[in-house]
């Protein structure tokens, strides 16, 4: 069973992974269009990866008698000044994902929910993995500049595949 507050919680969240997964989407379009082909691949691949944690809190909430209530999207950004500046972005973007579903494990623990408790514990880890390699990439932009480093990091990044199985 789901409090309402929880119930509603949980939908927000939902509705957020689907904006996360339309700035990775938009980042995906922009840098394709500038010929960055292996960064648009790593977008588009987490795109998909988003869209997979908004089904996870869609199915989690009509599992537990609620309803997932889908509502209106955001537009997000359609330009970034370069690649380190969108990786950037994605991390601040990751961190405040965290701290939103820190606070609805933190209701979960207010209610004695431990149900919605664990299926959260997925979303944790998997946050400190969404950190550490967005965080790594950022790391690995910050010594590349333009030119060749830029090519062969594009290129490294071209190599992620979304594989639901793997999640
Ligand atoms: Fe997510
Ligand atoms: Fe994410």
């Amino acid at each position: 069973m789901l409090s309402k507050k929880l119930e509603d919680a949980l939908n927000e969240q939902m509705n957020w992974e689907i904006y996360s997964a339309h700035i990775y989407l938009s980042m995906s379009s922009h840098f394709a269009q500038k010929g960055l082909g292996g960064i648009a691949q790593w977008m588009n691949a987490q795109y998909k990866e988003e869209m997979f944690h908004a089904m996870k809190f869609f199915d989690y909430i009509l599992e537990a008698g609620g309803k997932a209530q889908l509502g209106q999207i955001d537009a997000p950004p359609l330009t970034w000044e370069s690649p380190l500046a969108a990786f950037e972005e994605a991390l601040e973007h990751e961190r405040d994902v965290t701290a939103r579903i820190n606070r609805i494990a933190d209701l979960a623990v207010e209610e004695k929910n431990h149900a919605v408790g664990i299926f959260l514990q997925w979303f944790i880890s998997e946050q400190i993995e969404e950190e550490d390699s967005v965080g790594d990439i950022v790391d690995k932009m910050k010594l590349v500049s333009d030119g060749s480093g830029l090519f062969m990091l594009d290129r490294d990044l071209g190599a992620r595949v979304f594989a639901e199985s793997a999640e």
